[in-house]
């Protein structure tokens, strides 16, 4: 997830739980071009135990470039490619969710994707959503056309571009998918929260695994409860006040190891403030200054004046968190839909589609 699992969170999860943790999406072009901000999103710490990176991209030849930059100097152990983003900027050039109903590029992406890591044995895995909205889904024939290429697993998001994160995940389509192809693996995503909605969705749609998005904003512990469900444990992880308090703090030291500058990892951890003590006793002033930190000593200065003992809250601490918003109209290049296959104008355009975004 753009912004939120850079090495230190993923390595904060892991320390929880099992789990495949991936990198933050990066544009092919930029990854190509070795820009920092890409080299510093594809960087794994020695503890993490897969590397594994997403890239987004628009263009077959960059894509291509890109994934053979990863395998030649060895730089992931699973690499996967991002058709879920629903970003206006990113649809109205074709990419992102958009790119799967051009079925002719989209092969050609996937293609070049699937040569290039297989030529050095790294799993290449995809990213969809159900389609671009009620009238134009993709997921069943992108599905198809990747199990054919030879992809080693496709991750259905139930929901459409137009849709962006509002309303439930349709899972029934999860379980379309499951179904039509057998002979994939297929992972779920969409609305789990905890570890009993990974559970249900595993017995609802028979997905071979689950991906978790916004559920583990400020609960790196899911990964854990997740490992414990998904084995009939019923055993659970309900933190009290204090034990939020620590996994914040080992955020904020893993990200200032990872940022390598103390204010720019706190910077980081602000965003963080409201996922992490959601539903917990914590003062409107306490959480305003969490909101602002910029060193260590505040940091902890802040998290003492806390109620170590505070009790798990229970409900107030779960249920959705993050991105909601609402559905809205996508947007996409001129006459985008009405063929399946790019016209000479989408050609010209695709090859200079691909921006430096994030987001999925
Ligand atoms: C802040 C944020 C960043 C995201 N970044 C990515 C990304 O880089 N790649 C991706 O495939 N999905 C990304 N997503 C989408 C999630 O992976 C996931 O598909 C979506 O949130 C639905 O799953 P959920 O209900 O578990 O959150 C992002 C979502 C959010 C909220």
């Amino acid at each position: 997830m753009a912004g939120i699992t850079n090495s230190a969170f993923r390595r904060l999860c892991a320390e929880y739980g099992g789990g495949l943790y991936v990198c933050e999406m990066v544009t092919s072009r930029a990854l190509v071009e070795r820009t920092p901000e890409s080299m510093r999103i594809i960087k794994h710490s020695p503890e993490e135990a897969v590397r594994s990176i997403q890239l987004y991209g628009v263009e077959p030849n960059t894509v291509r470039a890109a994934v053979r930059m990863l395998v030649e100097e060895d730089r992931a152990d699973h690499i996967d490619l991002n058709f879920g983003c629903p970003a206006p900027k990113v649809t109205r050039k074709g990419g992102g969710s958009a790119l799967p109903w051009k079925t002719d590029l989209y092969r050609e992406l996937v293609a070049a994707a699937v040569q290039e890591a297989h030529r050095g044995q790294i799993p290449l895995t995809v990213k969809i959503r159900k389609g671009i909205d009620d009238d134009h889904l993709t997921a069943l024939e992108a599905g198809k056309i990747s199990r054919d290429l030879g992809v080693d697993g496709i991750a259905l998001h139930g929901r459409t571009t137009s849709q962006h994160y509002a309303g439930q995940a349709d899972w029934s389509a999860i379980a379309a998918l499951r179904e039509a192809l057998p002979d994939i693996p297929v992972i779920g995503n969409g609305d789990i929260f905890s570890a009993e909605d990974a559970v249900a969705m595993v017995e609802q749609t028979g997905v071979d695994a689950v991906q978790i998005g916004r559920g583990c904003q400020g609960k790196p512990w899911l990964f854990g409860d997740l490992q414990a469900a998904l084995n009939g444990s019923t055993e659970r992880f309900h933190p009290s006040l204090g034990e939020v308090a620590t996994a914040f703090r080992r955020h904020a030291e893993l990200l200032i190891e990872h940022f390598e500058d103390e204010f720019r990892g706190l910077q980081d951890l602000r965003k963080h403030v409201a996922w992490y003590f959601k539903g917990y006793q914590v003062g409107g002033d306490v959480r305003a200054a969490l909101a602002r930190i910029s060193t260590l000593e505040e940091l902890d200065s802040l998290l003492a004046q806390l109620d170590q003992e505070a009790p798990y809250p229970g409900r107030a601490a779960e249920g959705s968190r993050g991105r909601a918003g609402s559905a809205k109209r996508p947007h996409l290049p001129q006459d985008w839909l009405d063929s399946r296959l790019m016209n000479e104008g989408h050609k010209a355009m695709i090859s200079h589609a691909e921006l430096d975004i994030s987001g999925g």
